[in-house]
């Protein structure tokens, strides 16, 4: 069965290159009318032109498709919101945002200027917020919406020198969370794809070319399209890279049920209990936490 984004209409951050254009393009070839933003800067976030945007617009043109362009920067309110009224000026509604737009400043926290841990969260973590506030009234109101953030391996389970990005990397986790609770009732999903791909942002670290080349951008955007096409999960985050896929969870040990006098020394004495992850399951709400401890002998 193909599936197909006719009649939809998309928003995709930092899609002037890399992993946002791929997922730009594969969108409008089957079918969504898309919104190519990027700001054009550098991989540190310095500069910025809307050129990169343009050209892929003029690429999805080009393949017979429909696209417009947006220079704004995800990190500016106003930016942020004029990528949903252009959407819906130019195409009339809104259905599906892509939050990719990103940014790195890598060094160890002891090197890392506050002014550096500030902007990378200001891209990734407060610009996927302001893109999706904006987008959010629209998507609730007409009761269907798909938003995918972009998360990371770094953030999942840490990368040495991106305390700055891997902090925001698993805030759009702790965002994506509550938003599927309360998008759920109005058909508006929230998911999150970590990617593993060679572009513009991986060049420099050192990745064998033969690896590089296996890390096509393009192996990415089946999972991400997948996290927002009519039948996609809601609170769901997918890994993928050069082919591989597979869904990750947060999950919480079996745990421990101590008495209401519990001091430090039972705590120590039941260490091993504690922290075996044999039976370790996920929650899909913080709440159904709050029922475990009330409810476990
Ligand atoms: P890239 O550097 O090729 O593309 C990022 C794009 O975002 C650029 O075109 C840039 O101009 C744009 N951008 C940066 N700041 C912006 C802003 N404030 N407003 C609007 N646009 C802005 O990088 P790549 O690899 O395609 O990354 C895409 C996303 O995937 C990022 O969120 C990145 O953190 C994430 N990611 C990438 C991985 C990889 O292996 N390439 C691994 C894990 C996550």
């Amino acid at each position: 069965m193909t599936i197909s984004f006719k009649g939809k209409v998309a928003i995709v951050t930092g899609a002037g290159q890399g992993l946002g254009r791929c997922h730009a393009l594969e969108l409008a070839r089957r079918g969504a009318k898309v919104v190519i933003n990027d700001l054009g800067g550098s991989v540190d976030g310095t500069g910025g032109s809307s050129a990169a945007a343009m050209k892929v617009v003029e690429e999805i043109k080009a393949a017979g498709g429909e696209a417009i362009a947006n220079g704004a920067s995800v990190s500016d309110k106003a930016g942020a919101q004029s990528i949903v009224d252009d959407a819906v000026k130019a195409f009339g509604r809104l259905d599906i945002l892509i939050n990719n737009a990103g940014i790195l400043r890598d060094k160890s926290f002891k090197k890392m200027e506050l002014s550096d841990f500030e902007l990378v969260n200001n891209v990734h973590l407060l610009g996927s917020a302001y893109v999706t506030k904006a987008a959010w009234p629209i998507m609730n109101d007409q009761g269907y919406g798909r938003i995918v953030m972009t998360t990371s391996s770094s953030g999942l389970y840490g990368n040495f020198g991106q305390s700055n990005y891997g902090a925001a990397k698993l805030g759009l986790i702790g965002l994506m969370n509550t938003l599927k609770l309360e998008g759920q009732k109005s058909n508006v999903h929230v998911n999150a794809i970590a990617p593993v791909a060679g572009t513009r942002m991986t060049e420099n670290l050192g990745i064998p070319p033969e690896a590089f080349a296996q890390l096509k951008p393009e192996l990415v955007t089946p999972a991400v399209l997948y996290l927002c096409h009519d039948d996609a999960p809601t609170g769901t985050i997918i890994e993928a890279g050069a082919g591989y896929y597979s869904k990750v969870q947060i999950v919480e040990g079996k745990g421990v049920k101590l008495s209401q006098n519990a001091t430090l020394e039972d705590f120590a004495a039941n260490w091993d209990k504690i922290s075996d992850m044999s039976d370790a399951k996920p929650f899909s709400n913080g709440a159904e936490v709050t029922f475990k401890i009330f409810t476990m002998q």
